[in-house]
């Protein structure tokens, strides 16, 4: 009998390249998603690569009766939940929107879960909770800081109300924090979609090298750091994709050691934004124009994740580099450019 898990966001980046992950090891697939950051063509991108094409719910999970209706006799035996909005600058505009629809929506998830308690629940969670960590690389006790955006705020919130329901409930949970994911399928089938103007780093640089932006803007020349360009852990998404799919069969085969688990997943390295421009160059042989310009308000100096944790207890590790990251990501701007001009 296939195990069968909910996707929350299945068409979202994160989660479509976790969803084709879970496909292949003959996991039975629902996904949910409401479209509001993506497009139903992602599922023919999934179904193109697993040759499957998954269930897909178009609800809205935030709505208690439209999530308990789409959930009500599934039968889960895992949820893992990506939906939420994720734009700093926009959650910092919009706070009721995302404290609205990240927290309403992981609510009504576990509203599912509490009633279903064999069913495990991976949260969506991120390494914006630790803000600027006074130590680095960063491990899971580093201090939770004040958020620095609504969406942090969000991440932050989150992992309290699931903590704690956790613990009342004896539930199965736990919560993922990423560092920074970039990259794409290798298959150029999926990817990262962001619409309109792309806030993260790597959209920006395949959309401008692509000719369809400017030249990039470097935010901040002068942080004290080796070049003078801020440091994060860029991870590829499949690395992700697949650290989910572990933490899942944790959580299935009854193997966590508490009601919520906390691993971070990135590379443990940190790479600057010039370091990032040149693998970029190196790895496509695609030149970019891009400028120095001030700071962004809210950017933090540096983040890279000790990943030891996840190492020891979850015997999984990061394998794909900078230059495999730039490589898929410039590989799926190719196809996004070829399927616009066939349009
Ligand atoms: C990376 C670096 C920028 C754009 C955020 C969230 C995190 C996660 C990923 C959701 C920074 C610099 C960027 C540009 C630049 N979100 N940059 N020019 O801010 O580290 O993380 O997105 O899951 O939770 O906090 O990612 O890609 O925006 O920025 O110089 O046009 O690139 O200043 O140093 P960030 P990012």
């Amino acid at each position: 009998m296939k195990k069968r898990i909910l996707v929350t966001g299945g068409l979202g980046y994160i989660g479509s390249h976790t969803t084709v992950e879970l496909l292949a090891r003959g996991y039975e697939v629902i996904l949910a998603d409401n479209l509001s950051n993506t497009r139903a063509e992602v599922l023919d991108g999934i179904h193109s690569i697993a040759g499957i094409r998954p269930e897909w719910l178009n609800v809205d999970l935030a709505d208690p009766m439209a999530c308990r209706e789409a959930l009500q006799g599934r039968n889960l035996d895992g949820i893992i939940h990506f939906a939420a909005f994720k734009a700093v600058g926009e959650s910092v505009q919009k706070p009721l929107k995302y404290y609205q629809n990240n927290l309403f929506s992981l609510m009504n998830i576990l509203d599912y879960v509490k009633q279903n308690p064999n069913c495990g629940l991976i949260f969506s969670s991120s390494c914006t909770v630790y803000g600027q960590a006074d130590n680095l690389p960063i491990t899971e006790n580093a201090p939770v800081k004040a958020a620095e955006s609504p969406y942090g705020n969000t991440k932050q919130i989150g992992e309290e109300i699931l903590s704690e329901i956790a613990h009342a409930a004896k539930l199965k949970t736990i919560a993922l924090r990423y560092f920074n994911p970039i990259g794409a399928h290798a298959s150029a089938k999926i990817g990262e979609l962001p619409l309109g103007v792309p806030q993260n780093l790597v959209p920006f640089i395949t959309q401008s090298a692509a000719g369809l932006r400017g030249p990039l803007s470097v935010y901040g020349n002068d942080y004290p750091t080796s070049d003078g360009t801020a440091i994060r852990d860029y991870i590829h998404v499949l690395d992700l994709a697949q650290a989910h799919i572990i933490a899942l069969e944790r959580l299935i085969e009854n193997g966590q050691e508490s009601p919520m688990e906390v691993f971070n997943l990135g590379t443990g390295h940190g790479s600057s934004v010039l370091e990032v421009i040149q693998a970029f160059e190196r790895a496509t042989g695609q030149l970019l124009n891009w400028t120095f310009a001030p700071r962004r308000a809210g950017d933090i100096v540096a983040a890279y994740a000790d990943t030891q944790r996840a190492t020891e207890v979850l015997g999984w590790t990061a394998g794909k580099s900078l230059d495999d990251s730039m490589r898929d990501a410039w590989a799926w701007q190719c196809a996004l450019n070829v399927a616009k001009k066939d349009a």
